[in-house]
């Protein structure tokens, strides 16, 4: 194997340990963060003289050419390499020469590794924040489209009040709020440079620890070296943030799932979005819902593995942390694929406004409307109560909902109900009365505001676009 190191052994790595040993077979994901840190990290050695100004061009000619390779897929990472670290210089000197061992002076692989690490989930959480930006739009268009889809709203699972579709998505927009949210705090702590940290205590070499900071666009060099090469907090932090957007999309599957079931007939799944049986024909099943729901289990997985790998770690580098990557790297890709497929599920669904509306009337959600129009009458919410529980049971009796339930009927359990009952009590009625902030009746403050949020977001990502495509102007 060609590795880094050898000097000091006299024999021949066992081959089992060269292969337990290996990460190149899923560091490789790291190969353009490896490329850009060099990038800089050569930058920074010629302008502070360690290396010379030629050896610094073609140093940074001969990464950037490794760039192109990568990206135009004629680099191939591959063969008898311990990890991309490894991998990266040997291409380098089999590209510029003598000239490519010089790369490494001044840095560690420990420092090397914790600054493409960084660099990986810093991208992914730009791009697992644009993912979820696209559900949380997709979720304020199905609730300015469903204001008078009137539902059941349910706790214990049993019909409880009345609701509207856009209230229910609305309690969904704010828990990805803030999911969102959550990734921009995690960006904002994290952004700090290891590079320069060297193995653990930095290096003798006059090292412009900004510089490198500032090319590869973080707040600044981190401020101990021991802590440089050994923090993975950020990529726990981000697994934590990714279990519980699972965790979000698993409950959203979950009502999907039951709202796709022959007895509530809530939701029409689009068939680009289900699959069949292979022996019942007339199954249209959730499998996507299904399989998010699934796959929680292993982004939280990640996240418990990872928090057992580093809880009795010594500082500061150990080769334990090696251990980051596999499972993080699934984690990253099952929730990005599971929030493009909820964005796409969600967006070809339609909802049978009929049916859950009906369903609304027959759950007697608006028993409890039913007692406060006995409390306006001046009944106390007790004694109010017991009626339209006994209302509820002979109801029930009868297999009829309180609408259908005649006025003499009312009136004979108590005196206080008026023709107006059927007024109050009315899905309509019920969900407009709700006006207090969040309720069911105040969703159009609540879409709005939520709107407001979204513009915000899409400005800020334009200015960020806008910003990039001045700078590219101004170089030309
Ligand atoms: N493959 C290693 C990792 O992912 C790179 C760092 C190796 N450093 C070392 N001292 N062996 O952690």
């Amino acid at each position: 194997m060609a590795q880094l190191w050898g000097g000091r052994f006299t024999k021949e790595t066992d081959a089992l340990v060269t292969a337990f040993n290996e990460s190149l077979s899923f560091d490789k994901r790291l190969a353009e963060q490896d490329i850009l840190g060099s990038i800089a990290h050569a930058a920074m050695l010629s302008a502070q003289g360690i290396v010379s100004p030629e050896e610094g061009e073609l140093l940074i000619e001969g990464l950037e050419n490794l760039n192109k390779q990568l990206e135009s897929g004629e680099l191939k990472i591959e063969g008898d390499y311990e990890d991309i670290h490894s991998f990266m210089e040997a291409k380098l000197t089999e590209l510029i020469g003598d000239a490519g061992k010089k790369l490494h002076t001044g840095r560690s692989r420990n420092d090397q590794v914790a600054l493409d690490m960084r660099l990986y989930i810093r991208g992914s959480i730009d791009d697992t924040a644009d993912l979820i930006t696209g559900l949380m739009h997709t979720i304020l268009h199905i609730m300015e489209e469903n204001v008078h889809t009137y539902m059941p709203g349910f706790t214990h699972l049993q019909k409880a009040q009345p609701i509207t579709l856009a209230h229910h998505f609305g309690a969904y927009f704010e828990m990805f709020r803030r999911d969102y949210e959550r990734l921009l705090s995690i960006r904002d702590r994290m952004n700090v440079c290891p590079l320069g940290s060297g193995a653990l205590a930095g290096t003798t070499y006059p090292l412009d620890r900004e510089m490198t900071a500032h090319l590869l666009e973080f707040d600044g060099p981190c401020d101990n070296s021991i802590d440089g090469v050994s923090d993975r907090d950020y990529v726990i932090e981000y697994l934590d943030a990714l279990s519980i957007m699972m965790m979000h999309m698993s409950r959203l599957s979950e009502e999907i799932i039951i709202w796709n079931s022959n007895e509530y007939r809530f939701i029409e799944l689009d068939d680009t979005y289900a699959t069949g049986s292979s022996i019942m024909p007339q199954k249209k099943n959730p499998d996507i819902a299904e399989l998010i729901r699934g796959k929680t289990g292993r982004v939280y997985g990640a996240l418990l593995a990872l928090l057992t790998t580093m809880k009795g770690l010594p500082l500061a580098y150990n080769k334990d942390m090696q251990e980051d990557k596999e499972q993080t790297f699934d984690a990253i890709d099952t929730v990005q694929d599971s929030l493009r497929l909820m964005t796409g599920m969600l967006a070809a669904s339609s909802f049978n406004a009929d049916r859950m509306e009906r369903s609304a009337q027959q759950g007697f959600s608006n028993a409890t409307d039913a007692a406060d129009y006995l409390v306006r009458k001046g009944i106390p919410f007790r004694d109010a109560h017991g009626i339209i529980g006994r209302l509820v049971l002979l109801c029930i009796e009868r297999g009829i909902s309180m609408d259908e339930l005649p006025l003499e009927d009312y009136r004979a359990e108590c005196d206080a109900f008026d023709k107006d009952i059927y007024e109050a009590i009315s899905l309509k009625t019920c969900v407009e009365r709700r006006l207090t902030r969040g309720a069911p009746g105040a969703v159009g403050a609540e879409i709005s505001n939520a709107k407001a949020y979204m513009d915000m977001i899409d400005q800020l990502n334009g200015d960020v676009f806008n910003d990039e495509e001045e700078e590219e102007n101004t170089d030309e």
